[in-house]
């Protein structure tokens, strides 16, 4: 576990060292959850969100795409439930003045006794090597089941305060961190005032004072600014259902446990897509939903064990199915994307609270109706992390050496090609520069003529880029350079003229796309 922490922070350090994510205004320490992407950064961002929007709109001709505007119409957060129900439970310690979120409080101490568990079972398997049997130990070792009945009991209480009739307990909340014996981490006492509901919606005001200035909300999901604009897309579009509406953009959230870097963030951007259905049909079409989602992350050759679905049990009241797809981060299988059938909820509280007919005339069956909704929700940012977690290695080299590689996909790498003269004369930087002339429409490249050939190319291993050639005397010769590959560092002697022909396929969000279908 600590072993995986060290990987976290070293993860988080080399992001800002190599241009990924900067703290925001970095130079006044920073603002707590806020982040800015860097050079290479905002690259990989933009593959991603492209991977994500042509994989939808350009692989599905019944998806399109809005880009709806952050400030909506304060009504739009009444009818979807934001406004009375988009809250977390906190509690605050009276000795350190910090503040918590009480579910969170539990949740960790679960972990803890999840922990017990584990570390029970590493010793075990030590101790017994191949002859070690998890399922028995498990069933009869003292410690393990003392711990899972903890765990289990913790586990129920928790669920049954979360779930109450009428919403969660929050006195509940407070009696099982009182029981358990919760302490804060801060002034280690058990100090706690009573939970209370906190609204995670940032508010500003619209127009000056004098003109009548309403409050308005920052959008703490985009999934709103598509169902308002259904009506406009369907009725300009002439769509048919089922389609779809797809949709890349800010959201803000003011979290209060804002931790684990990027991964839990106060700003920052999703990729939604409502698909719009006839009623009846949206069990169906959720599991092909989910299926299709899962094939779009595990096309990106990370390993299908490091993924897994996270059916909910205890359903919103709107929703009849509902899952994430969570992804193995180095602090555990965490939510990355949701996928929900939503029924028609959004739909007709928007009906409801505008006073406008939300409907859809169904030629085949002469029929009108709200559409039921499934939703593929995914967070640019997680997502972002999740790459960067999966292709960070430190690898140890036969000659006793180390280095630092992203093994991002190439598709998703923000340089695909660097190139290097060997050195600054003879004509070698002009023949680089001559390949990047040529190249450059065609995919990202880098020009690098600074320090020797092998810290060029630590530098770009640790950016990730795939590709790194090499113009030496041999080139001015007879136009042929070596091209070295990231993840086997093999270089071979090709013509200028191939490179194109050997990287631009590889690189491309086409070469991703292609194998979706
Ligand atoms: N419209 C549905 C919706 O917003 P959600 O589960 O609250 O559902 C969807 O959010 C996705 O957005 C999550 O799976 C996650 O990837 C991302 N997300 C949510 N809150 C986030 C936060 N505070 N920071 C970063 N990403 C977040």
């Amino acid at each position: 576990m600590a072993q995986q922490e060290d990987v976290f922070k070293k993860i988080v350090s080399h992001c800002k060292e190599y241009g990924f994510v900067f703290p925001s205004s970095d130079i006044y320490d920073g603002l707590a959850a806020v982040y800015d992407y860097g050079q290479n950064g905002v690259e990989l961002k933009n593959n991603i969100k492209q991977y994500w929007w042509q994989s939808m709109v350009l692989l599905h001709e019944n998806i399109v795409g809005i880009d709806a505007a952050i400030f909506m119409h304060p009504t739009t957060w009444k009818a979807s439930g934001h406004v009375d129900a988009f809250n977390d439970p906190l509690i605050d310690n009276r000795d350190s003045k910090k503040r918590y979120r009480a579910d969170v409080l539990i949740e960790e101490q679960m972990a803890k006794y999840e922990d017990k568990i584990q570390k029970e079972i590493e010793k075990a398997q030590k101790r017994f090597g191949d002859s070690f049997d998890e399922a028995k130990f498990r069933a009869t070792n003292e410690r393990v089941l003392e711990n899972q009945q903890k765990y289990d009991d913790l586990h129920r209480r928790f669920h049954d305060v979360m779930n109450a009739e009428g919403g969660i307990d929050l006195d509940g909340l407070k009696q099982i961190i009182l029981d358990e014996g919760i302490v804060c981490p801060i002034s280690g006492t058990r100090n706690w005032t009573d939970v209370r509901q906190f609204n995670l919606m940032f508010k500003t005001e619209m127009g000056s004072t004098a003109d009548g200035a309403s409050t308005i909300y920052l959008r703490p999901e985009t999934a709103q600014g598509i169902f308002v604009n259904y009506l406009n897309v369907q009725k300009t579009g002439r769509m048919k259902l089922p389609f779809g509406i797809a949709q890349i953009g800010k959201a803000f959230r003011n979290e209060i446990v804002a931790r684990q870097f990027i991964f839990r963030m106060r700003e920052f951007e999703q990729m939604e897509m409502q698909f719009f259905i006839q009623p009846g049909t949206e069990l169906d079409w959720f599991q092909k939903w989910k299926a299709y989602r899962m094939k779009w992350h595990q096309n990106l050759g990370f390993g299908a064990e490091n993924y897994r679905f996270h059916d909910h049990d205890k359903l919103a009241h709107y929703a009849n199915a509902a899952t994430d797809i969570e992804f193995r981060m180095p602090f555990g299988f965490k939510e990355v994307e949701g996928i929900h059938s939503r029924t028609n909820f959004d739909l007709s509280q928007h009906a409801k609270y505008s006073g406008k007919k939300i409907e859809y005339f169904d030629p085949e069956t002469n029929e009108s109706y709200t559409p039921y909704v499934i939703e593929t929700s995914i967070g640019v940012d997680r997502m972002f992390l999740s790459i960067m977690c999966h292709s960070y290695e430190e690898q140890q080299l036969p000659d006793g050496q180390t280095r630092t590689v992203l093994h991002l996909p190439a598709a998703l790498a923000p340089v695909k090609l660097a190139v290097f003269p060997l050195t600054k004369k003879d004509g070698m930087p002009e023949k680089a520069q001559e390949i990047i002339n040529e190249l450059r429409f065609h995919f990202n490249c880098k020009y690098e003529e600074k320090d020797q050939i092998g810290k060029r190319y630590r530098r770009m291993d640790a950016i990730g880029c795939p590709y790194c050639v090499t113009v030496d005397q041999q080139t001015l010769e007879d136009n042929t350079v070596t091209l070295r590959d990231r993840d086997t560092m093999e270089q071979k002697r090709v013509h200028i003229s191939e490179l194109r022909g050997i990287i631009e396929d590889k690189v491309s969000i086409t070469s991703l796309l292609k194998k979706l279908l």
